[in-house]
Parts: C-alpha cells; structure tokens; sequence
C-alpha cells in the first residue's frame, strides 16, 4: 500500500553498507532521508549517491540522516562506494540498504512496474523524529534528483514546525514566510509582531527561529 504523509514509516531490518539496522532503531528520534535509486554502477545513481555524501555536513546541521536503498546485493553495495567517493570526491559516509529480496521495495512502495522492471524508481521519503513520514517525492529513472530541494524542503519543515505559518512558492530560509489562515490577522500580530497583510488571506511574517 502506498506511504502517505502523516503515516508513520514502517521500520524493517536489512543489511547495509554499515551493517545489519533496524530502522527505526538507526534513526532514533533524528530526521531521515530515506531514498531508493534503481541500480548499482549507473550513472545517474553515481551522481546522486556522490552528492549525498557532499552533503552530510548540511544534513548534520539539520539533525539529518541519510540512507539509500536498491535491489543490487551488498556486495555491489561495496564495491560501487568506492565509484562513489572516486567520482564525487567525497568518501560514502552514509549506509545503502542492500534489498534484493525487496522486502523494503515492496513496504514503500517503490516499484513501480509500469517503469519497465523490477528494480526501484527514485522515490525519497523524509521522516521526522517522531518517525512521521513529512514528505514524499517519485522520481522517473531517467531523472535525477535536485538534493538542494531536498535540503530546502527540510528546512521549510523544520521552520513551519516552529509557528502556525506555511512556507510560499520558492521558499528560502531567510526569507518571509505565510501566517496560516487559521489564524487571524490580530492574533498573528499579537504573536508574531511584524505582520503585512497583502490580503486577509495573504499575511506575511519573518520566519521564526528555534
Ligand atoms: C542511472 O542511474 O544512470 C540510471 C539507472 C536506471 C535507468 C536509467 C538511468
């Protein structure tokens, strides 16, 4: 069955690049980037894989953990990683589920048999520390993600966890975000301060901070 927002993600055991996990045990109340890529030693796979390492270090600001997810045994796994680090310049500092059971394919939903086989299509899951599943993205194959709109997306939800806001169109941190329409335009101003109301539906605020 498919995975909607607000579902708690279901938790597996599996063999990884790290090791044997169980999910929610690995995620242990941080947030994740879980994401599945379609096949070991392809190009595509190479380049996303490569820029989720370089990105740790915005990920570990953001209490972010990442983990990838194909078919290919673990063995593949191994021996691709160090493509990865090779190609991307950053060494895999990430695990990648070896599923070729499809244990973990099936229970989120990411084979897609109308793509042309058995193996994944390019979904992501982000999941908060509640193990709350906030954000779900498909990708076709032959396209690769962009991971800074992974990164802005998990700014924009940890910012509107913060305040009864909402994050516009094209959203960067830093800048102004929507005072949710639950909420009137006085007691925004009441709470918020600084309130431009554009119309009684369309108010803006600065974002909050932690
Ligand atoms: C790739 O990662 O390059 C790729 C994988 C499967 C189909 C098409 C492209």
């Amino acid at each position: 069955m498919a995975i909607r927002l607000g579902d708690i993600a279901p938790t597996f055991s599996a063999e990884t690049t790290d090791g044997v996990i169980d999910f929610h045990d690995w995620k242990s109340g941080s947030w994740a980037v879980l994401f599945s890529h379609p096949a070991d030693f392809t190009p595509v796979c190479t380049t996303e894989l490569g820029r989720t390492a370089a990105l740790k270090g915005e990920f570990d600001k953001r209490g972010v953990k990442a983990i990838a997810v194909s078919v290919d045994p673990i063995e593949d796994h191994r021996s691709w990683a160090k493509d990865i680090g090779e190609v991307g310049g950053t060494e895999l500092n990430f695990p990648i589920i070896a599923d070729p059971d499809r244990t973990v394919s099936h229970l989120y939903d990411m084979l897609h048999p109308g793509e042309g086989d058995t193996s994944t299509v390019r979904s992501v899951f982000i999941i908060d520390p509640s193990d709350k599943v906030r954000l779900t993205l498909t990708y076709p194959k032959s396209v690769g993600r962009n991971f800074d709109e992974i990164v802005r997306v998990i700014d924009a939800l940890q910012v509107t966890d913060l305040a009864p806001i909402a994050t516009p169109a094209d959203w960067k941190p830093g800048s102004k975000v929507i005072v949710a329409p639950t909420v009137s335009t006085e007691d925004a101003r009441a709470r918020f301060g600084d309130v431009e109301e554009i119309k009684p539906y369309l108010r803006w605020t600065p974002a909050p901070t932690a």
